[in-house]
């Protein structure tokens, strides 16, 4: 297994890990760069730990120096309900003083493969190219894909580009999401995944041959970098004790 896995008790502690992670990257970071960038992740899991951030974490981060991404967006506007950004607005990003112009959000409102672009050149114009994050904070869900790395489909060829559009049939609709080339230059990377439908396949991606067709999370190696598996206990209930 690549990385650190840490087991919690309860969905309650895997929050406080991932909130407590956002901080301790952030601080260290910020003492050693004068910034700290993050992609964040989509889905539920990580909602209640960005209401934390904004809440009891809120005076433990310097917001002025904290730069947002997104490591995936679906491709609607940013009001819609399926936003990635909407969710991480309405639960953290609105709450904080983080700078406006430091939030960089995936423009999901336009033409799929031209919002591609338009943010792989802002990766690189402003994290190098390739592009190197801090903290990249990544879910997985119970088919093993990641961002909006799914079972099968083409992204997992790991090429130049940075940001791919994809059409996600399970899903029915197109996506934005860096690639394996992204992901694998950050500083660090945290999975948090939560839940007993997450179990089986854990067990899978873990222990199981390297398949990552079949189990895009699997590709997550970063060359220089951190991972941590930050996983609950209903999520571990496979994995040999
Ligand atoms: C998204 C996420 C996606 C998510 C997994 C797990 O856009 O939905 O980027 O990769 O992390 O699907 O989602 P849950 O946390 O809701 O289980």
């Amino acid at each position: 297994m690549n990385g650190e896995l840490l087991v919690l008790e309860s969905k309650e502690a895997l929050t406080e890990a991932v909130a407590d992670t956002f901080v301790i990257a952030a601080r260290d970071a910020i003492a050693q760069r004068g910034t700290f960038s993050i992609a964040l992740s989509g889905g539920n899991t990580p909602k209640a730990a960005y209401a934390l951030l904004a809440d009891e974490r809120r005076t433990a981060v310097e917001w002025e120096n904290v730069h947002v991404y997104f490591g995936d967006e679906r491709c609607v506007p940013p009001e819609h309900e399926d936003s990635n950004y909407k969710m991480a607005f309405e639960t953290l990003l609105g709450h904080v003083p983080i700078l406006a112009r430091n939030i960089h959000r995936m423009h999901g409102e336009d033409e799929p493969a031209h919002a591609a672009r338009a943010y792989a050149q802002l990766l690189i114009e402003t994290l190098g190219d390739p592009p190197r994050f801090d903290l990249m904070l990544l879910g997985m869900g119970p088919d093993g894909h990641t961002a909006s790395l799914f079972p099968g489909s083409d992204p997992l060829t790991d090429d130049d580009r940075l940001v791919r559009a994809v059409y996600v049939e399970k899903v029915k609709s197109h996506r934005l999401t860096v690639t394996p080339r992204v992901v694998n230059h950050a500083r660090a990377v945290t999975l948090a995944i939560g839940g007993a439908e997450k179990a089986h396949v854990l067990r899978e991606v873990l222990h199981g041959p390297q398949e990552p067709l079949k189990y895009p999370v699997q590709i997550v190696a970063p060359i220089d970098g951190k991972l941590t598996w930050l996983v609950d206990r209903d999520a571990a209930a496979e994995l040999a004790s």
